[in-house]
């Protein structure tokens, strides 16, 4: 396969990003932010970014930030803003509020609403209708298996060879996105090279030749699955549970990585 081409500046692009994306309230720290603007950037497939859970827009600011410097077309921002999931109710200030008012106003100040395509919505109802190609799939919504199980199967299939799926959350105590990552794609030979920063799950879809990075797979599999039994019904780790799971999630590798450490972890062939 050919070397991928870093994107001009991306480095200084990225700083910029998140020098606006900071002041927007949410979860995502910067390596996190930096790691999406990186393969929103690189990421060798066509197709639109598609966000699910934009919450008061960090990720969607970060996101249309680097859409706009390189020209990458719209990012579809899909959230139905109406703080019902359980990890966000301490944030709801006004009961008559909705994150909805705030994440147009911080696209707005960040200068990226015309990047963005927001859909004021259940991510399983703009499914029903959704026809696009996807070049990045950037999940974060309802963190319950369920949940994420359902935008994952309803949004995949749209993923062009080569794009690339994310999940937000998957080393903090929630059901879905590790299950999803280890039991959708870890598992599968249909994804390439994969891995977490911080929080985020990530992963190429390689249908082609997915099955020459199943090594490094399987050994992300190892550190990453028996997480799994310890989230299985959402609730706050306490005790023992916690300290367990602190033990486990310490021997995944979760480090920060730069443009060029990722590029290269797509195109590098697996050792042996
Ligand atoms: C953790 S927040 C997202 C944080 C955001 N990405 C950021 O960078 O700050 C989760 C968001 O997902 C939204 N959500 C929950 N279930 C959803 C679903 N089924 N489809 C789309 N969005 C959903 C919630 O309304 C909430 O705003």
């Amino acid at each position: 396969m050919a070397r991928m081409q870093m994107p001009r500046n991306l480095e200084s692009v990225l700083d910029e990003a998140w020098r606006t994306a900071r002041h927007v309230p949410g979860f995502l720290l910067e390596h996190e932010a930096r790691l999406l603007g990186t393969i929103a950037a690189c990421t060798p497939a066509a197709g639109v970014i598609v966000e699910i859970g934009s919450f008061k827009g960090k990720s969607t600011v970060m996101l249309g930030k680097v859409a706009a410097h390189y020209g990458l077309g719209p990012v579809v921002a899909i959230d139905p803003h109406n703080f019902n999931s359980p990890e966000l109710q301490g944030f709801r200030t006004d009961p008559a509020s909705s994150s909805f008012t705030e994440f147009l106003k911080n696209i707005e100040l960040a200068g990226v609403s015309g990047q963005i395509e927001a859909h004021r919505a259940y991510a399983r109802d703009v499914a029903r209708t959704w026809n696009r190609p996807i070049r990045f799939l950037w999940i974060d919504g309802d963190h319950s298996y369920a949940g994420a199980k359902e935008d994952f199967d309803k949004f995949f299939p749209f993923v062009n060879p080569l794009g690339v799926v994310a999940l937000h959350d998957s080393l903090h105590a929630f059901s879905g996105p590790i299950r999803v990552f280890v039991e959708d794609m870890l598992r599968s030979e249909r994804f390439g090279a994969a891995g977490f920063v911080h929080s985020i799950a990530w992963s190429q879809f390689r249908p082609e030749d997915g099955s020459r990075f199943a090594q490094p797979r399987a050994q992300l599999e190892r550190v990453a699955a028996p997480l799994i039994s310890l989230v299985r019904d959402d609730r706050k780790l306490r005790g023992l549970q916690k300290i367990r799971y602190k033990l486990l999630r310490a021997r995944v590798p979760r480090r920060p990585l730069s443009p060029d450490e990722w590029t290269e972890l797509l195109d590098a062939p697996p050792e042996e």
